[in-house]
């Protein structure tokens, strides 16, 4: 069965509207978490070309790097550390305009310049952290915060 993604040409609005019913049908029948979040990754990566997209998934205290699209990236993340520990200390979503503002940034590609990190739960503890990373400045406001909070809803 063809996979292919329709690419939609719109304000950012627009273009989440065309991606999420697609997203929704691409994990809909799967019940593997790492399929699942190897699809959000590659389908954010395709429509958006941001700089990088992937997940951080909680495992023995730590997050620990899984599926991704984009440059390599830091392995391990401690709690409270850079955007991602942040966001899962925090447990909400991150919106950083500009990395090199953010105290404890860690760079994993000096590209970076904007940052958004959304957690994800599983019975009420985070289970991991959706982070998407732009090559530029002020990249990521309320709009991607609702589309990808949406997303991230659907894997529990
Ligand atoms: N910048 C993140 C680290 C992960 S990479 O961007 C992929 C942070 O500060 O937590």
């Amino acid at each position: 069965m063809a996979e292919d993604l329709k690419i939609f040409n719109g304000t950012k609005e627009e273009q989440y509207q065309s991606l999420l019913p697609q997203v929704r049908a691409l994990i809909g029948g799967e019940e593997d978490l790492i399929a699942n979040l190897a699809n959000i990754s590659a389908a954010l990566k395709e429509q958006f070309n941001f700089l990088w997209v992937g997940f951080y998934l909680v495992k023995n205290e730590q997050l620990v790097l899984g599926p991704f699209q984009g440059p390599v990236a830091c392995t391990r993340i401690d709690l409270g550390k850079g955007v991602c520990g942040s966001a899962w200390q925090e447990q909400k979503t991150l919106v950083v305009p500009d990395v090199e503002a953010f105290p404890g940034h860690i760079a994993c590609s000096s590209l970076s310049r904007s940052e958004i990190v959304v957690p994800f739960f599983c019975e009420g503890e985070v289970a991991g952290v959706l982070d998407v990373d732009s090559k530029d400045l002020n990249q990521f406001d309320e709009v991607d915060q609702k589309y990808l909070e949406e997303i991230i809803s659907w894997l529990n």
